[in-house]
């Protein structure tokens, strides 16, 4: 089987879940439900299922669920739906989660289609949690081209966005690096924790 990830595949299938998962963690409660979109090598399900909570991972890409299952067979606690990120399962979560996901948009009509999706489908007191990218990224200036294409997003239209939400944690990055497949990178991200306001 083929795919469009297969660099991101093959970087990401032998690490931890990202980082970015253990700086949620503290913001966490005990136990919850909740929406992993663009779950990719599925590493994060994972972390959800050791922290105790039940997950729902969402992926377009049909590929992502056959090789979670052909490595780790059907887990209690962890539910795959194959879609974009707009078609998410209704339901009221406790985080919603989109790690290096959510800005592979092709469109900024279809960015606020699963923006919309995802304010309505997080619980009250419940958190966002993930990446955007600002505008200085590679995949946005056209640098380098991305595995599918992005949005990226100001930091003013960022924070607008957010207005629905107590920032947690936002934590802007704009330096050199490198894509997990070892390509040089201007990265331009926000890491973005909020919670929803009652
Ligand atoms: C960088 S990868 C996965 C990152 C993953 N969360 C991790 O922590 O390793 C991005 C994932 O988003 C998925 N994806 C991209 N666009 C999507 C869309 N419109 N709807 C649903 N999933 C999408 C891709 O199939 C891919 O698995």
């Amino acid at each position: 089987m083929s795919t469009k990830w297969d660099q991101y595949f093959e970087g990401a299938k032998g690490l931890p879940a990202n980082p970015f998962y253990a700086k949620l963690r503290p913001f966490l409660p005990t136990t919850g439900h909740a929406l992993d979109l663009g779950y990719g090598v599925g590493t994060g399900l994972l972390w959800w299922k050791e922290l105790g909570w039940q997950v729902t991972g969402l992926d377009n890409d049909q590929f992502m669920e056959a090789q979670f299952l052909d490595s780790f067979g059907e887990i209690e606690g962890i539910r795959f739906v194959c879609g974009d990120f707009s078609e998410a399962p209704r339901g009221s979560y406790d985080c919603i989660a989109f790690v290096f996901s959510l800005f592979f948009q092709p469109s900024r009509e279809a960015f606020l289609r699963s923006w919309e999706v995802i304010k309505e489908n997080c619980a009250p007191g419940g958190l966002i949690a993930g990446q955007f990218l600002g505008p200085d990224d590679s995949w946005g200036v056209g640098d380098l081209t991305p595995p599918s294409p992005v949005v990226t997003h100001q930091r003013e239209e960022l924070l607008e966005m957010l207005s629905d939400f107590e920032l947690l944690l936002l934590d802007e990055q704009n330096r050199t690096g490198k894509t997990l497949y070892g390509e040089p990178k201007r990265w331009h991200v926000y890491h973005i924790i909020a919670k929803k306001l009652n």
